[in-house]
């Protein structure tokens, strides 16, 4: 291994901030009935103080920059943060350096306080072992804040996005690697004869001497009574991990497939009112068969973290409760389609079934099974109630209130779950 400590600036190298800034500046440009600048020079906002932005690149005076900076805040405030990601392969090179023992830290100009919010709300803190910014009423160099940052007696690299950090790294006497796909150009770091270069994350690899890991794949399903916002908690639920540098694959039963989305019609279709029960069981076994051959199980060989809506569980209580099959009888019918696959967690949203079929009324029309009566829907949810209670896999989280306390519980509790497994 080439260094025992590396330490990476964050806004730009671990974290991609700039749909979230773009998003601010075009809101604020909107705000002031100000003409946008063309894509070119709105990257140019990446970097700079915005004061210096709002006067340079648009041609505001100070007085009308202080007013759009106004604007850009009461937007990123409330929803720019939120369209901040970590660059897709940062979490998996963290692992891996941490695996083989190296010592991580991080040295931003951002104060030291966000940074540390940053680094917490996309689950990336624990990973490091210090963390530099300025604290309030100081402006240290970054040369100063790598110091801060650095492991004593160790061989130290410095990653960073602009030149800025090369000039630290030097300062600091320790090598600089230019993270060329953040917001900073070669010619910058030319300039300051860098002599690394990371055109893209997977680069840093082999500048570092670092062996890729091989992650086990995780596999996650939701399940819940009809109405109980799944399907919305599960795109939810997918789009927060992936911002956190998770490599995620969404998917749903019945469906998933072409071959499962035709069979999700004939099952769903309220006409086909005469279908029998088994054959019902069947084709929901058939469409998993080919769900879990075609997308899951290679989804999991490379090391994605596969969050399905709804799976066996779900045949369990409808076919095997709900419609008296018995659930002997479907776990028999689904051992093929399965085939060994079976969820490391599954989400079960718990909603009082009455509530959850008023919710559904109010949003759409129903189909063929949620169309199947009160006492199928109790059955259906009594077998989940037994399941929940045997089973340790399963994750009941409550389901009642608004959209966005749900998905703050489902993300919380899901990621305590997984960090106890150690698979996060
Ligand atoms: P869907 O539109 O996905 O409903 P929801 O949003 O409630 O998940 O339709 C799936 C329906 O199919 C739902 O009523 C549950 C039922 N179902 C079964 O009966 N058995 C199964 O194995 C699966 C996967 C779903």
């Amino acid at each position: 291994m080439k260094y025992t400590n590396v330490i990476f600036d964050l806004d730009g190298t671990l974290t991609d901030s700039a749909p979230g800034i773009l998003a601010g500046i075009r809101y604020a440009h909107e705000k002031m009935n100000w003409p946008l600048p063309d894509d070119a020079t709105q990257r140019l906002f990446l970097g700079p103080p915005l004061m210096v932005s709002f006067t340079r690149f648009s041609g505001m005076t100070t007085k009308e920059a202080a007013k759009a900076q106004d604007y850009y805040r009461e937007f990123y405030n409330s929803t720019g943060s939120m369209n901040n990601s970590v660059y897709p392969g940062i979490r998996q090179l963290l692992v891996a350096l941490k695996k083989q023992g190296v010592s991580l830290g991080v040295a931003t100009h951002k104060p030291l306080a966000t940074s540390i919010q940053i680094l917490k709300a996309f689950d990336l803190y624990r990973f490091f072992d210090a963390v530099a910014g300025p604290e309030p009423g100081e402006d240290p160099s970054k040369g100063e804040l790598i110091q801060r940052a650095m492991k004593k007696n160790a061989k130290t690299v410095m990653i960073g996005d602009r030149a800025t950090d090369v000039i630290g790294a030097q300062e600091a006497g320790v090598d600089g690697i230019a993270a060329l796909y953040g917001y900073g150009s070669r010619a910058e770091f030319e300039e300051v004869e860098t002599r690394f270069y990371a055109n893209r994350v997977q680069d840093l690899y082999e500048l570092l001497d670092v062996k890729p890991i091989k992650n086990r794949g995780i596999f996650l399903s939701f399940e819940g009574n009809d109405g109980t916002g799944k399907s919305t908690q599960a795109k939810l639920l997918a789009e927060r991990l992936r911002q956190n540098g998770h490599d995620v694959l969404l998917t749903r039963e019945p469906g998933g497939t072409q071959i499962g989305e035709k069979i999700r019609e004939l099952l769903l279709d309220f006409k086909n009112l005469e279908m029998d029960k088994v054959t019902e069981a069947l084709l929901f076994a058939a469409a998993r068969a080919q769900h879990v051959k075609q997308v899951i199980l290679p989804a999991l060989q490379e090391g994605k973290l596969v969050i399905s809506d709804r799976f066996v569980d779900s045949s369990i209580a409808y076919q095997g409760a709900g419609r008296g099959i018995g659930i002997d009888q479907v776990r028999a019918i689904n051992a093929p389609a399965v085939a060994g696959c079976m969820p490391d967690v599954t989400i079960f949203l718990s909603l009082n079934p009455d509530e959850g079929i008023k919710r559904l009324v109010q949003t759409r029309e129903a189909d063929r099974l949620e169309i199947a009566g009160d006492d199928f829907h109790q059955s259906v949810a009594d077998a989940f109630k037994d399941m929940i209670q045997r089973e340790e896999r399963f994750l009941p989280i409550d389901a009642s209130g608004s959209i966005d306390e749900v998905a703050a519980r489902v993300y919380e509790q899901a990621q305590t779950r997984l960090m106890e497994k150690q698979l996060i």
